[in-house]
């Protein structure tokens, strides 16, 4: 086994593409739990980085909103841009994470509740993959208790757009 960096295809993406695939690939699920979507995102921001990696990350995280959002509440998926920084945040209006547990759901096979959890199908990976492509394409990864309920997780990307010289400039400005 090797310990080296894995290396894959990277590209200039368009962040608005990327997560209205990843929102058309979850549709049918959400739709058949009868719970709603909503997408909005900013034209022309951009990442660098491997778009079908990415479309996993966010599809992890995409399908925990849904299974944890109750019937008919909307998930919201959006763009954000803040100086140096794209994000791309998940909000569902579902139970939330214990404080104390916000950091460790993104650690392998960590689930919050055995009992909460246990008809997901899932084993605790999905998160900590969706980290570890974040961590590859230079970001992070955030969760966080939203004011009025339910779950925040936001994928953090170094610059915001193709335009990152200018972001760089007015930081230094
Ligand atoms: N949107 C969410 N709302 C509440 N809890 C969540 C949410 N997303 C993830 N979690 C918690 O984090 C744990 C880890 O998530 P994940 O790595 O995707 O594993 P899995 O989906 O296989 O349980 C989940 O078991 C769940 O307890
Ligand atoms: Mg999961």
């Amino acid at each position: 086994m090797s310990s080296a960096e894995p290396t894959f295809g990277r590209e200039d993406i368009d962040l608005g593409e990327l997560v209205n695939e990843v929102v058309a690939d979850a549709q049918f699920e959400a739709s058949a739990a009868g719970k709603q979507l909503d997408l909005s995102f900013l034209p022309g921001l951009r990442a660098h980085g491997n778009f079908d990696l990415l479309r996993l990350a966010i599809g992890n995280i995409l399908r925990n909103a849904i299974r944890f959002a109750p019937a008919a509440s909307t998930t919201e998926i959006s763009t954000q841009s803040t100086l140096g920084e794209s994000v791309v945040a998940v909000r569902d209006h579902g139970p939330g994470v214990p404080e104390f547990d916000l950091e460790r759901i993104f650690e392998a096979f960590y689930r919050v509740a055995p009992a909460r959890d246990s008809d997901s199908g899932g084993v605790g990976l999905g998160l900590a993959i969706a980290a570890r492509i974040m961590a590859l394409h230079g970001g992070g990864t955030k969760a966080r208790n939203a004011i009025g309920g339910g779950l925040i997780v936001e994928l953090r990307f170094p610059f915001a757009n193709a335009s990152a010289d200018d972001q760089m400039d007015a930081a230094l400005a």
